[in-house]
């Protein structure tokens, strides 16, 4: 079929409700390798987004394609409430992973995607404490789905259709670059963390009842690095405070780990740079480099024992399927054998001192430039170098899906992704195996991207 007829039923026959189109008319790719996608005319596009921070270990990884391959030959498919090698093997190596750096003993169960897997652990909490309310992050993504859009901040994603349960109380999120407090981070004291923790000096505020001593919200729902709100990276003080805060008051620290979890940002978990425990990890994308939707949760043995979590209190027929947990025995086996923390961290590095340069050059207008690990982020302002620009980064964005940047002779795309409150970041979650010249590559387009779009 040609470009045109694909397009032509795309219009009358795909729903628009689940793509975004970003550009007009909507890109079609055919083909990806390594850290590129390829156009239909072969085109390369250096993907500086990786299926939306999934394909960690890059498109047509061959150690994981090769044990998905050999899955096929064997067992391609079981219910999932049978138990097969590999599903005990992935949930042990994720509950000794968490042995290990929190001290703490767990389990680990699956669904299908990262909204299935923090639903789970909103039906834990509501299990656990008998709570159904919590406490979210503005700026925070948690999913799309009913009962996740009740704890994700946007409420965008409610107007039209509601959420299921209560909905969180939004707290802002330690984003020191934008405070929401409008305070600087060298002499604001943890301000934003004085006010929360102020909720509870009194019942007359709304949420503790000191006679009981009881809080009537039964977690934190947190992203350790914010991922859809713009890769906003916090100052661990702020976490170290609201962690103790919620233990004294009794409440669960839900970490979604979705986005940022298996690496991303040089840690297993990210939680890791904060110094902190969580009670319950959410986790999917990395697990399977995007290569399955499998998602799933690791929670403290009190929260999810069989006795307090009997069989039948969740399943999903996809959910333990045997094609992903072959992959994620492989992607765990692999961040085993090979050092990610050194090596995700050398290259977050690498590009992070290259975006500086380039920093350099436009000065106030790249507001912000930071990273952690592989977790990068260009916040894009006007000349003031604080009010955000993003029709600048949508134009950018826009330019760099034409595919007509130039090396030499040869033409290219860059992909980025938009995030941010205020659709005015570049987050950046490029593949753990882009090679130094590939780094180089993506700096040169972003240049030429900027001197392009500024003119
Ligand atoms: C932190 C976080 N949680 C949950 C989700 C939802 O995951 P999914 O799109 O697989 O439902 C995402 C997706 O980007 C995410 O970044």
């Amino acid at each position: 079929m040609t470009e045109g007829e694909l397009r032509r039923l795309e219009a009358e026959y795909c729903s628009w409700g689940d793509a975004v189109h970003s550009v007009d008319p909507p890109k079609i790719f055919e083909r990806c390798q390594g850290s590129f996608l390829y156009d239909g005319r072969g085109t390369a596009y250096l993907d500086l987004q990786m299926a939306s921070a999934s394909a960690s270990f890059g498109y047509q990884n061959k150690r994981l394609i090769q044990a998905l391959k050999a899955r096929l030959d064997h067992l391609p498919q079981l219910g999932s409430h049978y138990l097969h090698g590999d599903r005990i093997e992935v949930s042990a190596r994720i509950g000794q992973a968490c042995e290990r750096i929190f001290g703490r003993k767990g389990r680990v169960l699956f669904n299908v995607g990262g909204a299935g897997a923090v639903e789970e652990a909103m039906k834990l909490v509501r299990n656990y404490t008998g709570k159904n309310a919590g406490f979210a992050f503005m700026g925070g993504y948690h999913g799309r789905s009913l009962g996740t859009s009740a704890i994700t901040s946007s409420y965008r994603y409610r107007r039209r259709y509601g959420h299921f349960g209560d909905r969180a109380h939004f707290i802002p999120y330690p984003y020191c670059f934008r405070c929401f407090y409008g305070l600087k981070r060298e002499d604001c004291e943890l301000y934003c963390l004085r006010q929360f923790e102020k909720l509870f000096d009194t019942e007359y505020y709304s949420f503790w009842d000191p006679r009981a001593e009881e809080c009537e919200f039964g977690a934190f729902y947190m992203e350790p690095v914010q991922g859809t709100g713009g890769y906003v990276i916090p100052p661990k003080e702020y976490f170290i405070g609201l962690k103790k805060t919620l233990e004294e008051r009794k409440i669960l620290l839900v970490d979604d780990e979705v986005q940022m979890g298996f690496f991303r940002t040089g840690k297993f978990w990210a939680i890791q740079h904060l110094a902190i425990a969580p009670d319950i990890i959410t986790f999917g994308k990395t697990l399977t480099n995007g290569l399955n939707p499998l998602s799933g949760l690791w929670a403290a043995e009190e929260i999810i024992n069989p006795k307090v979590f009997p069989p039948g209190s969740t399943y999903s027929t996809y959910a333990a399927n045997p094609q992903a947990m072959a992959l994620a025995l492989e992607v765990l086996r692999l961040v085993e054998e090979e050092d990610y923390e050194k090596k995700v961290t050398e290259k977050g590095t690498y590009l992070l001192g290259r975006l500086k340069e380039v920093q350099g050059k436009y000065a106030r207008i790249m507001g912000d430039v930071g990273g952690l690990g592989l977790a990068l982020r260009i916040e894009l302002c006007k000349e003031d170098g604080v009010t955000p620009n993003p029709e600048l980064t949508q134009r950018i964005f826009q330019e760099g899906l034409k595919g007509d940047l130039k090396i030499n002779g040869k033409s290219y795309g860059l992909i980025l992704n938009i995030g941010g409150y205020f659709k005015n970041v570049f987050s950046l979650s490029p593949s753990f195996e882009i090679t130094r010249e590939e780094i180089d590559l993506a700096v040169e387009f972003f240049d030429q991207l900027m001197q392009r779009c500024l003119k």
